[in-house]
């Protein structure tokens, strides 16, 4: 264990990895939700690579395409095949409690990553990115840039969309926001004609690009928005594959960056870096999922050693059994103008990549 443990710490300090070894190796058993979405597949891959080179054997699955049952099994087979250590990003944060039972009967620690797991005791720790603070910065972006603290401005037509009704995330992303915005809406500087303000009418299946299409498709032939139609200034939108059927269902409709509205997002997926390039979506939040990565390292390192596990914030998140102990990462805003020195100089993408 020694040798092991001296030769992995080398190994990163020649690679300038990020990641501390762990005194005790371990077994980690990582389920994910999706494949079909750029952020899960980088989340995946990161996670991975991290904890093997803080020496920990990983056995990372993905839950097919959002298969709730597939992750339920997956998540069986991992308790049942004895893991130290579960980190579950959960598809439906509601949907894991009989499944984790088995965690508690064998004391396997289990961090939330991601998305809070909801309604079980199994969770012992939660990493994330600060998801009001997501939403706030989406909010406080329209607000700026439509100028909506002027007196002097005029009434701008906004829509909604939020994620899966099932993402303990989508409280805090589209509550955040809505701190924000409600205020705005309550005085008339925001219009929402489609009258579609509520958390349930505006949230997107599994956060699927096809669902936010569809939805955009109606708006536009319901108010009458387009080009040379009912004005549309702003779309908020919580994250970058709803953003992403928004964009094909006004480009569709015969709008193109000289007349897009203001448009959300967050990944910073590679589709969404590359409208934002070409004006075709305003904005992005980063969370840097290397980030992420480096701190549920950290803190399964510490479970493993039985160390103090580092968070930091014990009232934000109750699953339904009590506060989950969280660690909260900070996300950063990305637009045109700062994209190159975010995305590209960190090495997060290549030029080619999102060209
Ligand atoms: C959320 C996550 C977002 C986004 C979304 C869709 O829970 O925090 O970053 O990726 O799911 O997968």
């Amino acid at each position: 264990m020694k040798i092991k443990t001296t030769l992995t710490t080398l190994c990163c300090a020649v690679l300038a990895c990020t990641a501390f070894s762990a005194a005790n190796a371990a077994t980690i058993g990582v389920s994910m939700p999706t494949q079909s979405l750029q952020r899960w597949n980088q989340d995946g891959h990161n996670l991975k690579a991290q904890l093997e080179a803080a020496g920990h054997k990983v056995e990372l699955l993905y839950a097919g395409d959002n298969d709730i049952p597939t992750q339920v099994s997956q998540i069986e087979n991992m308790i049942s095949g004895d893991v130290d250590v579960l980190v579950v990003a959960p598809i439906d944060g509601g949907a894991l409690t009989t499944a984790l039972q088995g965690a508690i009967d064998k004391a396997i620690p289990v961090v939330s990553y991601d998305r809070l797991i909801m309604n079980s005791k199994a969770i012992s720790y939660y990493a994330t990115f600060d998801n009001y603070k997501v939403g706030q910065i989406q909010g406080n972006f329209i607000v700026d840039q439509l100028k909506l603290k002027d007196d002097a401005t005029t009434p701008k037509n906004i829509e909604l969309f939020t994620g899966s009704i099932d993402d303990n995330n989508v409280n805090f992303f589209f509550g955040g926001a809505m701190d924000i915005l409600q205020p705005y809406l309550d005085s008339g500087k925001l219009v929402c004609k489609s009258g579609q303000t509520k958390k349930e009418q505006v949230a997107t299946l599994n956060w699927s690009t096809e669902e936010a299409q569809k939805r955009m498709e109606n708006l536009i032939s319901s108010v009458g928005y387009g080009p040379d139609g009912v004005k549309l200034d702003v779309v908020l939108s919580s994250n970058d594959s709803v953003a992403n059927g928004v964009t094909n269902a006004l480009t569709a409709s015969g709008y193109n960056a000289d007349n897009f509205p203001l448009l959300t997002g967050q990944d910073c997926d590679k589709p969404s870096v590359k409208n934002i390039k070409r004006g075709l979506q305003t904005m992005s939040v980063f969370k840097d999922t290397r980030v992420l990565a480096d701190q549920v390292v950290k803190m399964v390192n510490a479970i493993v050693d039985n160390k103090e596990v580092p968070v930091n914030d014990t009232k934000t998140y109750n699953n339904g059994t009590g506060v989950i102990p969280s660690y909260l990462c900070s996300p950063i805003v990305v637009t045109k103008d700062n994209l190159k020195e975010v995305l590209i100089d960190s090495g997060y993408y290549t030029e080619k990549e999102v060209k």
